[in-house]
Formats: C-alpha cells, sequence, structure tokens
C-alpha cells in the first residue's frame, strides 16, 4: 500500500498534521464509487475552525492543481477528501512490481537473523493421530511456513509425547499379553488393544499398577530392556505420524518430545529450590502462585516423579539456549490456557526476562456436524480416516466435474486435503470451527477448493496463451476497467495482508485474501474475453493472469495447501 504514503505527502502540503498521523487516517474507501482512499476532515475542524465540509472542499481545491500523476482525480464528499487513483498507473506500479519481485513477492526480511520456535502438532506416542491433533497440526505449519516467508528463521518442533506413566503400564501389558509379531502388523492399534487390556485387568489385579510402576522406574534408571521396548513404541508410532506428516507436506527441524529432556528435569527443580520457589504441598511440591491469580504449578509428584509442567520448564530452558530464540511459540488448545500462563510465570518469577517472548497460540475446538466420521457416538476419529475420506470424496467430485481429467487420484488429494485445511484456517483461530463435509468440499462456496479451482482455471487459461504475445510489452492502459482494477488493487495488498497474518499469528487473514482475490478475478475472467484476438490486449489480460495465478498459489502454499495445475 504504497500509495497511502504517498497521498498522506501530497496532503502533508496543506493539511496541518504530520506524516505518519496523516498515514493514519488515510484509509480504503468502502464502496469503488467513492473512489479508492479517502481522509476524514473531522479531526482538522477545530484547528482550522471551518467545518469538515469546507475544509474537504477547500482542500480539494488547492490540491487539484498540482496533483501527482498516479492520482486521477479529488473529490470532496461530506467531510471526506476523496483520492481516485489513476488506473494505468497502478496496474504498471502493482504488476510491474510483481512481475519484477517473482516468488519473492509478498516476503520480506523483517525477519532475518531472528529464530522463531514452532511447538505444534506433538502427539502422544502408542496413541492414534486423532483430530484432537489436527489443528495444531494445520495452524502450526501455516504459522511455520508465513514466519519463514517473512525471513525468520523458523524452526519447527515436534514435541512427542514420549514419556509418562502410561508407558510403564504398556511394557507391563506387554509383557502379559503381547506379541511382537501382531504388533509389528497392526501398528498402533496393537499398542491401543494393550492399554485397553491392562486398565481391564488392572480394575481387579491391582498388582499390574505396581508392576506399571516399576516399568516406569526401570525406565527413568536406563534399564535398557524398558528402554529398548519403549524405544520400540515409540518407532512403531512414528510410522503412522510419518504418513500423515507425508500427506500434509510438513517436515519438522526437532522431534524432541518430553523424553529428550528427562536428564534435564533434576537441575530444574534444584534450581526452583535455591530460588526459594518450590513450596511443599500435601505431599507434592509446586510452585505457589496465588499472588498472581492462578492456582499453584505442580511441579513434583508426590511420588517424586516430575510433571508435564517440570518438562516444559526443562523443555523451554534448553531451547532457549540451544537456539537463542526471539520468540518462542507454543500451538495447543485453548484448554491449556491456564496450564501455560501458570509455568510461563514460573519462568518469569525465576528471573529470565525472556519469559515474555514465550508465547501461547491457542486454538478453538474441532466440531463435526455430520456423516460416518460422527463424534457424537464418542469414539475417536483418526486423522488418517478423516484424510482419506476428505479425498474419497473429493475423488467423486472431480470424477463428476471432470471425467477426463488426467491423475484424478493426485488432484482429489490435493483437494480434499486443502478442503480440510482451508476450513480450518478460515477463522479466528479461537472460534470453534464447525465441520460439514458439503460445505468444505463445495467449489463454489469460500473453500479451499474454490480458490484451487480458480488458481486452476487462471493457469488453463495460460497455457493457452498463443507463444507470439510472449514478447509483446504490456500496455496497461488496456488494464483499466472496474474487474482489472478491483483485482489489481487486491494483488497490491498481498504483502501486508501476509504480515497481519504473522502479526496476528492468525492465518485466517490470508486465507479470506485469497477468497477476495479468487472472487475478483472471476468477476474479471467472466466479463472479459482473456484470450482476445487482439494481441497486446491479450498479453495485458494474460499479464494479470499470471500475477493473480502466482499470488493464489504462494498463498495457498502459505497455508499448506497446494495448487494442482488443472482441476
Ligand atoms: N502432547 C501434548 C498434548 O497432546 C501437546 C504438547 C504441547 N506442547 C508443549 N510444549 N506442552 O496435549
Amino acid at each position: 500500500m504504497i500509495y497511502i504514503a504517498e497521498i498522506a505527502k501530497t496532503l502533508g502540503k496543506i493539511a496541518p498534521l504530520p506524516q505518519s498521523e496523516l498515514e493514519a487516517l488515510i484509509s480504503p474507501t468502502p464502496a469503488p464509487d467513492l473512489g479508492d482512499f479517502s481522509f476524514p476532515c473531522f479531526r482538522l475542524s477545530k484547528q482550522l475552525k471551518k467545518s469538515p465540509a469546507q475544509i474537504a472542499s477547500d482542500f480539494a481545491d488547492a490540491l487539484e492543481a498540482d496533483k501527482p500523476g498516479f492520482i486521477e482525480k479529488i473529490q470532496a464528499v461530506s467531510g471526506y477528501l476523496n483520492f481516485y487513483l489513476n488506473r494505468e498507473a497502478c496496474a504498471r506500479d502493482i504488476l510491474g512490481a510483481i512481475i519484477a519481485k517473482g516468488d519473492s513477492y509478498g516476503s520480506s526480511d523483517i525477519g532475518n537473523g531472528k529464530t522463531i520456535t514452532i511447538d505444534y502438532s506433538s502427539p502422544n506416542i502408542a496413541k492414534h493421530f486423532h483430530v484432537g491433533h489436527l489443528v495444531t497440526t494445520i495452524l502450526g505449519h501455516a504459522l511455520y511456513n508465513i514466519l519463514k516467508f517473512l525471513g525468520y528463521n523458523a524452526v519447527g518442533i515436534n514435541y512427542l509425547g514420549d514419556w509418562g506413566t502410561q508407558f510403564g503400564k504398556l511394557i507391563t501389558a506387554y509383557k502379559h499379553w503381547g506379541n511382537r509379531a501382531d504388533i509389528e502388523e497392526r501398528n498402533i492399534d496393537g499398542l491401543t488393544d494393550l492399554y485397553v487390556r491392562f486398565h481391564k485387568e488392572a480394575e481387579s489385579d491391582g498388582s499390574l499398577n505396581d508392576e506399571a510402576r516399576a516399568w516406569l522406574l526401570k525406565m527413568q534408571e536406563g534399564d535398557s530392556e524398558a528402554l529398548d521396548i519403549w524405544k520400540w513404541f515409540c518407532d512403531i508410532s512414528m510410522i503412522e505420524y510419518q504418513r500423515i506428516y507425508k500427506r500434509l507436506g510438513i517436515e519438522f527441524e526437532s522431534y524432541r518430545g518430553e523424553s529428550y529432556y528427562r536428564d534435564k528435569w533434576d537441575a530444574v527443580v534444584a534450581e526452583l529450590r535455591e530460588k526459594n520457589l518450590l513450596v511443599k504441598s500435601e505431599g507434592a511440591m509446586i510452585v505457589d502462585l496465588t499472588g498472581y491469580k492462578m492456582p499453584p504449578c505442580l511441579i513434583l509428584r508426590s511420588d517424586g516423579g516430575s510433571l508435564y509442567a517440570t518438562r516444559d520448564i526443562a523443555t523451554a530452558l534448553d531451547r532457549k539456549q540451544t537456539y537463542g530464540f526471539y520468540k518462542s511459540l507454543y500451538v495447543t488448545g485453548l484448554e491449556q490456557n491456564l496450564y501455560f500462563a501458570q509455568w510461563m510465570k514460573v519462568i518469569e518469577l525465576m528471573g529470565y526476562d525472556w519469559a515474555e517472548d514465550l508465547i501461547h497460540i491457542p486454538y478453538g475446538m474441532f466440531i463435526f456436524e455430520e456423516g460416518k466420521l460422527s463424534t457424537r457416538r464418542g469414539n475417536v476419529i483418526k486423522m488418517e480416516d478423516l484424510l482419506n475420506e476428505a479425498v474419497y470424496r473429493a475423488l467423486a467430485i472431480v470424477e463428476e466435474k471432470n471425467p477426463g481429467l488426467p491423475d484424478k487420484e493426485a488432484v482429489a488429494g490435493q483437494v480434499g486435503v486443502g478442503a480440510v485445511i482451508f476450513n480450518q484456517l478460515y477463522n479466528n483461530r479461537i472460534k470453534d470451527v464447525s465441520f460439514s463435509w458439503d460445505r468444505i468440499l463445495s467449489f463454489d462456496g469460500e473453500t479451499g477448493p474454490y480458490v484451487q479451482y480458480t488458481t486452476a482455471r487462471a493457469n488453463s487459461v495460460l497455457e493457452k496463451t498463443p507463444d507470439d504475445i510472449k514478447d509483446i510489452e504490456i500496455d496497461y492502459s488496456l488494464l483499466c476497467d472496474e474487474y482489472a482494477y478491483e483485482t489489481i488493487k487486491l494483488l497490491d495488498v498481498f504483502p501486508d495482508r501476509v504480515l497481519e497474518a504473522a502479526g496476528k499469528y492468525e492465518p485466517y487473514v490470508i486465507s479470506r485474501y485469497l477468497v477476495s482475490l479468487s472472487q475478483a478475478f472471476n468477476k474479471f475472467y467472466h466479463n472479459n474475453t482473456i484470450l482476445s484476438g487482439d494481441k497486446k490486449l491479450c498479453a495485458a489480460r494474460c499479464a494479470l493472469t499470471r500475477c493473480v495465478r502466482d499470488v493464489l498459489s504462494r498463498g495457498l502454499g502459505l497455508l499448506g495447501i497446494s495448487a494442482p495445475e488443472k482441476m
């Protein structure tokens, strides 16, 4: 939005306000018949002792005479000064910049030299990757992509839930009733069965719980048999997780889970004790947070075992040392709000000023509205089942819409997965997200498939472009109709939207933007013949189409969605 600064400069010649204030007051108009940008004159009324309407009309008269080339017209309307830009100049400036910047359009170097760790996804070993981890995975990945695009050294960390009492129970169950071949074949299903069996049998046989505690103790003491079995459970679980990450195009810089920090918990406890923060309470050790209107943060169980918070504190200290992060993000559900506030407060009380750089990014719930994968029956929905169903349904739609399309399975894969991701990232993250197959897969709603379809449409136009227009110089005066102009203005704000999304940790800013850009382009497409017989016209319209296609596919990419070339 270079124009706001330029308009402010022009206004600065007569309006008695500093440039920065002028810039803050100028905003895009709500409707095209009011021009492009407007400046409200109300603030100046007192100072200039004139009505806003009078000021607007005086300013308009004064500026009209020698306005810069990019301004077409200045009009005073009920206390506002409306600026109409010169469409040809805008088209040249904006498309010219996009073409010149190529792949880097929208990116930035504001993050250069700054590391941001992003703790996300983090499923719990020996359990299926269920939809409870869907949001953190999708949201964390989008934030990762966006921050990277802005030049930050983004470090994706999968803080696997790979330590704790459940492993003592699992090893016990495996020793009693387990069968190696069965688990190797059925993977997590086999482990889940063992876990369920343990709880059932432990109801009548209390000694099993003692055994489980003993196995956990062995793990903690480094017993090789215990650790071998535990490691094997981890490896088995990772097979399923990796399949999912691959489908989602996600790679992590680090898979250091809770277990990695197990030799660092004692030091944390010692440090808390030394800093006089530990208090005994009902046999456990806690940090009292009454002064901060929070319940205590639990550090040690009565049996001396570490807790979730102890591990997170040790992990944060270690990450600060390892990465020297500028910010450290944690993407989890809203229900962990208090928990994160508690242990982050403890870090602050320990005297670390970087506690303020620890940022919890909470999100709302994922709610199913209907269908085979209903949550109403109370069973957990596996992420893989959800993705498979999405792809299966996308394939049916693709078959119906475009039976001759080559590589339909691959396209359905992109569309199905893209629909799930886009739906998840379409609202403020704190809002609960409802999920209905028909809505998320619709090709003409505010959906992933709609944006993908628009991208593919632009692409297919470009594929049909005759070779001989490629060297024709773009005549920007041919891109001044209202549809082209609206599209070009939207292309201009892409970099601002990326920055806004990063600043708020809200990818929806980008997904909503992509829908607006798609809508504007589709209007342009319906109202203009892009592949016109007039070569100059064709060249200009194709240039715009190429810019739209590139921004749409880059925007989708930031969300973690790939765009099929054809649909
Ligand atoms: N494994 C945890 C869970 O499933 C999420 C971990 C979030 N990250 C963290 N550093 N606590 O709830």
